[in-house]
């Protein structure tokens, strides 16, 4: 056995973790297939205090009965300028001066707008709040629900067991949360007793997460777990409709896989889980020369 083989085995991801052969056309929804409106317009208008109204998204497209492959994918074209915090606060009547404030930010004043946020009732209780991860030229973005215990303890996120996981399915992948990947979560700072984030605590923190992909710029998201998919891609639908289907972001074509504690809890999932991976990196590696980021 390979090094890799051996640890993949020590994960308990053997032999189901391998690359998979995908052959079925993929549907892919019309904003990520470069047409129409953004899917995520109205993510902005949703970033004050108000409830998630959760409109329906036109961004999925149907369950499959087998898993797809991406080999007839149109990928959406590259975000032109990149713009997109910018482009979510403009133009919105209902976006807040803080939201619009926001979106100017560069990396550090953003980091430390974080650390000083008192916006909702979760900066009540928390040790740390948890900004985010990662090389800031990464082309992969990983997106989870919120810090837990030890994320909140040391203030990054995915630090805890289900963190040990994700590093280890990035390992797989050749990668690492220091080169070519960044991990943020929807909420900043951690919800109490682990619950999920409520829609106006996600709504207010929502800026945050906008401004950091707009300063990422990543060529592929991969959002892990329902709380998650639901809060980026304005749905209600199950992980297990959303996996195995491209959807968009602001032109960004994103990849819904289960998350990573859900795995721990199901570890008969795993094999989905890996080969939402092999999918996302065969999107990747189709969307164009990587930068040298791996
Ligand atoms: N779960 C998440 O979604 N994010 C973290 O940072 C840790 C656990």
């Amino acid at each position: 056995m390979s090094r890799r083989e051996q640890f993949l085995d020590a994960l308990g991801l053997m032999p189901e973790w391998l690359p998979r052969q995908h052959g079925v056309p993929l549907e892919v929804p019309e904003a990520a297939a470069g047409g129409g409106e953004r899917a995520a317009t109205a993510m902005a208008a949703n970033a004050t205090a108000a409830p998630d109204t959760r409109p329906a998204s036109g961004t999925v497209a149907a369950p499959r009965p087998e898993y797809p492959g991406p080999a007839d994918v149109d990928m959406p074209a590259p975000p032109a300028g990149r713009a997109l915090g910018g482009e979510h606060a403009r133009s919105n009547d209902g976006v807040s001066a803080r939201a619009l404030e926001i979106a100017t930010l560069d990396w550090e004043p953003l980091a430390r707008h974080v650390a000083d946020c008192q916006a909702c009732q979760l900066c009540e209780r928390r040790t740390n709040t948890v900004f985010g991860v990662g090389d800031q030229q990464a082309e992969w973005m990983f997106i989870g629900e919120g810090p837990g215990e030890q994320e909140d303890l040391q203030g990054e996120p995915f630090v805890g067991q289900s963190g040990k996981l994700l590093d280890n399915m990035l390992r797989a992948l050749g990668m690492s949360r220091q080169r070519n990947v960044y991990i943020a979560n929807i909420v900043k700072c951690r919800p109490p007793r682990n619950r999920d984030p409520e829609p106006e605590e996600a709504a207010v923190c929502e800026p945050y997460l906008q401004r950091q992909i707009a300063l990422l710029k990543p060529r592929l998201i991969v959002v892990l777990g329902k709380v998650a998919a639901h809060r980026l891609l304005r749905t209600d639908a199950p992980v297990s409709r959303l996996r195995g289907q491209v959807h968009d972001y602001e032109g960004i074509p994103v990849v819904v896989t289960y998350h990573p504690s859900y795995l721990l809890r199901s570890p008969n999932e795993k094999a989905k889980a890996w080969d939402d991976l092999c999918f996302a990196r065969a999107l990747h590696e189709r969307s164009g020369p990587s930068a040298g980021r791996a």
